[in-house]
């Protein structure tokens, strides 16, 4: 058997055996925590990073271009590192990205790929993967071990960290749900989910290293405009925009709460 064979076979039994656990009594987080230790030299989100990693090098769209040109705010081509720095000020779009809208700039205009064709279906499913979510998983691994250092200093990345900011506290659609009336207060729970509280330093950095990340639930690579897309519905609001600027300013609030922290991504969840 070849590695990947191993790890296949070490995850379906790691599976079986969190899932009878799971169905026992214990706290969920309990659960996830002994499923992490049983295959943690092993996340499945490997095999999206390997994809990721080829299809980064690999000529594609209308103009046949890879995306070894993409400039991620290190540097044109430099991909390690980068995504602890991440959401940035880019002067040649003139305004701050994260990660997935900085890889829609570089789809677009690298590899010639209309907007829509990617925005319309950004999240994969069991038959679906979308290549920019590989790309995630591609970048995100190359920051594993990479110290959080979200800048702060251009009027730009100020602006958008106090506007994610006040929409992490604004109060609206029909349950009047805030972000921070889920994640506002410590030890609270959902249906067994522990909730991070984001008003803490210390539960906002494990969150935010810990994703992008791979769902075991949904057995499927999940990236951050996903998650945050996840808890508008949690919180009743509708869908924003894939990259929004809106979504961009959230992720600029949670990721500069979390600098210092050591990048650990891409994750495993429930
Ligand atoms: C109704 C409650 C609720 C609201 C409101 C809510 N969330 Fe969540 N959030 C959750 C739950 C539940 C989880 C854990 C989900 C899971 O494990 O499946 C979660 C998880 C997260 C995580 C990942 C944490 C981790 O450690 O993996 C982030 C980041 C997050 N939420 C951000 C937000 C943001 C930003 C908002 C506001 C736009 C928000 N949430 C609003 C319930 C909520």
């Amino acid at each position: 058997m070849n590695t990947h064979t191993w790890k296949c076979a070490i995850f379906i039994f790691a599976l079986a055996t969190y899932c009878s656990d799971a169905l026992a009594d214990g706290s969920a987080s309990d659960e996830i925590a002994k499923y992490r230790e049983m295959i943690s030299d092993g996340n499945p989100a490997e095999f999206d990073e390997m994809r990721g990693e080829d299809l980064w090098k690999k000529p594609s769209g209308p103009n046949k271009t890879s995306m070894q040109k993409c400039e991620l705010g290190k540097g044109e081509g430099i991909v390690k590192g980068a995504y602890a720095e991440l959401p940035r000020y880019f002067p040649d779009t003139d305004r701050v990205q994260d990660l997935e809208s900085r890889l829609l700039t570089c789809m677009t205009t690298l590899q010639g790929i209309p907007e829509k064709d990617i925005t319309s279906k950004p999240f994969g499913n069991e038959n679906y993967k979308p290549d920019i979510e590989s790309y995630v998983a591609y970048v995100v691994g190359q920051s594993k071990g990479v110290k959080m250092n979200v800048p702060l200093k251009h009027p730009k990345e100020k602006e958008a960290y106090e506007i994610g900011k006040r929409i992490f506290s604004y109060r609206a659609g029909p349950y009047d749900f805030a972000c921070t009336t889920c994640h506002g207060q410590d030890n609270l729970r959902i249906r067994m989910q522990d909730l991070p509280n984001f008003n803490n330093k210390k539960d906002s950095q494990a969150a935010y290293v810990s994703w992008p990340a791979y769902r075991v639930s949904q057995g499927l690579f999940r990236s951050f405009q996903w998650r945050l897309n996840d808890c508008f519905r949690q919180q009743r609001f509708p869908e924003p925009e894939y990259a929004s600027e809106m979504t961009i300013a959230l992720a600029m609030f949670m990721a500069t709460n979390a600098n210092d922290a050591i990048y650990a991504g891409p994750g495993l969840k429930r």
